[in-house]
């Protein structure tokens, strides 16, 4: 007898109900494929919400994690670490200039609570301006950047100092600033919102306002990074560099880990003990972080992102030029958002059914975060799937 029905069983019994499940049980993964507990196969366009930047369980991946796990799994930022020491400097290769310290954690909201601490702690000021529809992270202090009121109006009072702007205004960035202000955090492609690119010039807007009021400009690539929308970062399509960025999702291949990186003396105004993280920087994460750092380099997957994004957007718009569901279309290499006119929800069931795997962002928007690594065959039959789901 089928396992399937046990599996749901204990989740739906034993985990915390705060996932909209969707009825599969996943069990294996090898590229832009998964399959289910009964063999059935999926085009994943999910990515463990775009984590999987390089695919599951890339060779030379699981390899690093097979090597680093026999030799040492843990070691405390109290002791130097070879694996962790190549890290940093790769980073520190592969960031926008100047971004050259970082502060290895395990989640995107950790990397966005040591940007906002690096913030107050370097200017001694206390507020945050942030956008609207931001996304950075559910612990309480990333919370309190994010807009959306159905995530923090049940665990409030937030962190005080957080104010929110319209996001792709510099003026009301500019007219915000205060005597108090310490950092304008933003997304360049906000994520959760839907996959909304900051439009021509505005970074490169709030850079300057930033350094003529002497406030710090973070940048959150959580979900940006490692090449997803066709750059190493989003922010190299407009040339801007922030003072802080933070990083997660797609940096160790699936296996857990944030990282935030700031200028040097941005950095260093953290002092010893000021911020630590009992696993963050530990060798398993850092050897898998290295070998997917490596393969996206090798593989070129931010160009790949590029071409291949743009091949599938090409054909959504040809969907959306059929459809009375499809309202608009938005890309930026493998970030792909499409908004519909409708409720989403009966078009992620109906493409499971089909087998593909999509996410969503709000109640109206599907969106898209396939593996860099996926074939064009891949792309082609999920914009096939696509057709028919939202043709009809
Ligand atoms: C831009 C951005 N920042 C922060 C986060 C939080 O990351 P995590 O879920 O790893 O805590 C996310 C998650 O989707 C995100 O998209």
């Amino acid at each position: 007898m089928s396992d399937v029905p046990r599996y749901v069983y204990l989740e739906d019994t034993f985990e915390a109900q705060t996932y909209a499940k969707r009825p599969v049980v996943i069990v294996r993964g090898k590229g832009a494929l998964l399959w289910d507990a009964e063999g059935r196969e999926y085009i994943d366009c999910v990515a463990g919400h775009g984590v999987s930047i390089t695919g599951h369980c890339h060779p030379k991946i699981v390899e690093a994690i097979k090597m680093q796990a026999e030799k040492l799994i843990t070691c405390s930022g109290i002791l130097y670490n070879d694996v962790r020491a190549e890290l940093v400097e790769k980073i520190a290769k592969i960031v926008p200039k100047g971004l050259t310290r970082s502060f290895l954690s395990n989640s995107g909201t950790e990397a966005v609570e040591c940007a906002i601490k690096v913030a107050r702690r370097y200017t001694g000021k206390k507020e945050i301006i942030a956008m609207t529809k931001g996304f950075h992270g559910r612990t309480l202090g990333a919370l309190s950047a994010t807009w959306e009121k159905k995530y923090r109006e049940p665990f409030e009072p937030l962190v005080p100092g957080f104010n929110h702007v319209r996001f792709g205004d510099a003026e009301e960035v500019r007219e915000a600033i205060n005597e108090n202000t310490a950092a304008v955090l933003v997304e360049p492609v906000q994520g959760e919102a839907g996959v909304n690119p900051a439009p021509d010039g505005y970074l490169k807007e709030l850079r300057e306002i930033c350094d003529e009021k002497d406030v710090l400009l973070i940048f959150d690539e959580v979900q940006t990074g490692f090449g997803r929308t066709g750059e190493m970062f989003a922010c190299m399509h407009w040339g801007v560099t922030p003072d802080i960025m933070t990083m997660a999702k797609g940096i160790a291949g699936g296996v857990p880990m944030g990282a935030t990186v700031a200028k040097e003396e941005v950095m260093n105004s953290l002092k010893e003990s000021e911020h630590a993280s009992t696993f963050g920087g530990n060798p398993l994460a850092c050897a898998t972080a290295n070998a997917t750092i490596d393969v996206i380099i090798e593989e070129k997957l931010p160009q790949r992102s590029k071409e291949l994004g743009l091949h599938l957007k090409g054909k959504l718009e040809t969907i959306r030029e059929n459809s009375k569901a499809v309202k608009e279309v938005r890309a930026l290499g493998l970030m792909i958002g499409v908004e519909l006119r409708f409720r989403v929800k009966d078009y992620v069931l109906k493409s499971l059914e089909k087998g593909l795997l999509v996410l969503t962002s709000g109640l109206t928007i599907l969106r898209l975060l396939p593996p860099l690594v996926i074939e064009k065959e891949q792309i082609d039959k999920t914009a096939e799937i696509l057709a028919e789901v939202l043709e009809t």
